[in-house]
């Protein structure tokens, strides 16, 4: 499967988002690739700091014309996730036609709930080439016993896409795993964020899947 996580705002965990999802899939036995399509390259910064054999590989494609080298490219991976660019609506547009699901992390913020306007055009536009497009929003640094995570799904009732079941609270291990190249398993095989990635990715391969 070909998972682009997007989503036009800044800094909403994306990246985030896209190595410990890659990393999750690997740790359950698939041959996984990562693309960078953002030009910042933070996912190949992420691999570059990593003093560990590498989990899955990692390459830089930040081109508008993805969607038409994503099959050669993917040849001999299970799934292919694409971290996408912030901002660049044309390397967004790429990647959703590049891919079968988009998730679009969100973070308990009114600003995120209103940006999120931006990505889900885009989604509606591609629909009209790729009807058969699956979206869905992931909230990402919920804060642990508040209740802003129930109030961002609310919000986020009034798009198309759902909001996955999965959650992923705000824990320092992503950020402290991330500057050695870790996915946050690595530092914390049993902790509550590895828990939360792997149901993240049990509840995409479940529902998204193909069969
Ligand atoms: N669940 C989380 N808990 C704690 N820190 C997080 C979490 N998710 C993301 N972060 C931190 O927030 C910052 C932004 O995350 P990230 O780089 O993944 O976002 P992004 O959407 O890829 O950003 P950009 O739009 O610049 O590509 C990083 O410092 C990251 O470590
Ligand atoms: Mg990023």
């Amino acid at each position: 499967m070909k998972i682009a996580i997007l989503n036009q705002k800044g800094g909403v965990g994306k990246t985030t988002l896209s190595v410990n999802l890659a990393a999750s899939l690997t740790r359950a036995g698939s041959r996984v690739l990562l693309i960078d399509a953002d030009p910042q390259g933070s996912a190949l910064d992420w691999v570059a700091a990593r003093e560990a054999e590498p989990l899955f590989p990692v390459v830089g494609l930040p081109k508008p014309t993805l969607h038409r080298d994503v099959d050669q490219i993917s040849e001999g991976y299970d799934h292919v996730l694409i971290d996408g660019p912030p901002r660049v609506a044309e390397l967004a547009r790429s990647a959703i036609m590049a891919s079968d699901l988009v998730l679009i992390p969100v973070q308990p913020s009114p600003y995120d709930v209103w940006a999120a306007d931006e990505v889900v055009k885009l989604l509606d536009e591609a629909r009209i080439y790729k009807p058969g497009l699956q979206a869905a929003f992931v909230v990402n640094r919920k804060i642990v016993n508040t209740a802003l995570g129930r109030d961002v799904r609310d919000a986020l009732a009034t798009y198309s896409p759902p909001v996955l079941d999965a959650a992923i609270c705000q824990r320092i291990v992503f950020a402290e795993s991330a500057a050695q190249g870790l996915a946050s398993f690595e530092s914390e095989p049993d902790g509550p964020a590895a828990r939360e990635v792997e149901a993240l990715r049990e509840e995409i391969m479940q529902n998204y899947a193909q069969p």
